[in-house]
């Protein structure tokens, strides 16, 4: 279910994160988010100085709980930290995408409420367009999907 129009766009608050391994990838992102006309928070780092990646994932993990933003797209060096610790923020659906596939049906499957992408490795596809194609997509609704991530949602609860 695409979903481009102006509207979504107008009701979007993105946040952005990093430590320190992805200030430059969360910086082209943030960049290319605020272009497009996206309204765009940016939750940090900003600086090389070594941080840990929980303290980012926490804090954009809980701003998307609280509703402070829509969603979240958040970046460490392999991407495989930042999401484990988002993932334990109650409601957080965190999905680590290296492709544009995974990217879509992290939404329409998943319903995913924060991206994860890597900034040291060196994924194939583009890391802006995995972004384009994951703010394209909506939740499908579809049944199946929506019982699987109510099971989740049940072992939280
Ligand atoms: C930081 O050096 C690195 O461990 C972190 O960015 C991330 O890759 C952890 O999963």
């Amino acid at each position: 279910m695409e979903n481009t129009s102006k509207n979504k766009k107008e009701n979007l608050i993105i946040g952005v994160g990093t430590d320190h391994a992805g200030i430059k990838l969360k910086d082209a992102i943030f960049n290319h988010l605020k272009e497009k006309g996206y309204e765009v928070i940016n939750f940090g780092v900003d600086n090389p100085t070594p941080v840990d990646y929980p303290d980012i994932a926490i804090a954009v993990g809980e701003a998307v709980i609280s509703k402070k933003i829509t969603c979240g797209i958040l970046v460490c060096g392999t991407g495989i930290g930042i999401s484990i610790a988002a993932n334990k923020v109650k409601g957080i659906r965190a999905a680590l995408c290296i492709s544009k596939n995974a990217a879509k049906l992290s939404k329409t499957h998943n319903n995913a409420n924060i991206l994860v992408l890597a900034g040291r490795d060196n994924v194939a596809e583009d890391p802006i367009a995995i972004v384009e194609e994951w703010l394209k997509f909506d939740f499908s609704g579809e049944e199946r999907h929506q019982r699987r991530i109510g099971k989740i949602t049940s072992y939280e609860t």
